[in-house]
């Protein structure tokens, strides 16, 4: 049984006042909420996967059902970006509980682990998921966690470079039951 976080914690919130890298629009991190909804939630990640399902990839988060969604979302801390008018933009998952086995890497007690980064097609390339990344960077220091890691789809290879650019390095290789292809697992000092 992999390790489950305590989601309860005062979570961080992050605004593009505090993140130089995000630019005109107005975007906001905060933990999913309650009133959030789940179908919009799944639909934001079916999008954001639909390119590394156009290379014939099968990544969960883009195929899979909102209760799916509804129970990744709440066995770890959720955040969302929220545009000026509130909309989701964006999501990031922390430290989820999976029943599958998790790789090595993820298990140590020094090490937080995040999935299903995606942000909404047209913004991308504008900082949403720079800005979701250190907000979930921040928690886990907050949380005692030396290291940040997580799994990425191996022949997505710019996907590979967004991570390498941002001091990530690749520790392991790991099959999900799940998926199709080959996922690299990476990891950062935080
Ligand atoms: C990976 C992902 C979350 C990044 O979000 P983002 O908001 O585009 O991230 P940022 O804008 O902070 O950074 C994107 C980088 O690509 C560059 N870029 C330029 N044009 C771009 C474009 N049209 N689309 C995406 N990135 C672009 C940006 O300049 C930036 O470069 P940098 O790494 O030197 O900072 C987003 O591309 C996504 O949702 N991908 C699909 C889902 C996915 O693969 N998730 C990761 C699973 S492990």
């Amino acid at each position: 049984m992999n390790r489950i976080q305590d989601t309860r914690q005062t979570p961080i919130e992050m605004t593009t006042a505090e993140s130089p890298a995000i630019p005109k629009t107005d975007i906001r991190v905060r933990a999913l909420a309650r009133e959030d909804s789940i179908d919009a939630l799944t639909s934001l990640l079916h999008r954001a996967y639909r390119a590394q399902v156009g290379m014939g990839l099968n990544p969960l988060a883009g195929r899979q059902p909102v209760d799916v969604t509804r129970r990744r979302a709440t066995s770890g801390e959720c955040f969302v970006a929220c545009d000026g008018r509130g909309e989701m933009v964006g999501t990031v998952l922390l430290n989820e509980h999976e029943d599958a086995r998790f790789p090595d890497l993820f298990l140590l007690p020094d090490v937080a682990h995040f999935s299903l980064l995606a942000v909404e097609p047209d913004l991308q390339g504008a900082g949403v998921g720079g800005l979701l990344l250190d907000a979930i960077t921040e928690r886990a220091r907050r949380l005692g966690f030396a290291r940040l890691a997580c799994s990425m789809a191996e022949p997505d290879t710019q996907l590979g470079d967004f991570y390498l650019r941002r001091g990530y390095e690749i520790v392991e290789y790991w099959q999900w039951p799940y998926t199709n292809y080959r996922s690299a697992i990476l990891c950062k000092a935080i």
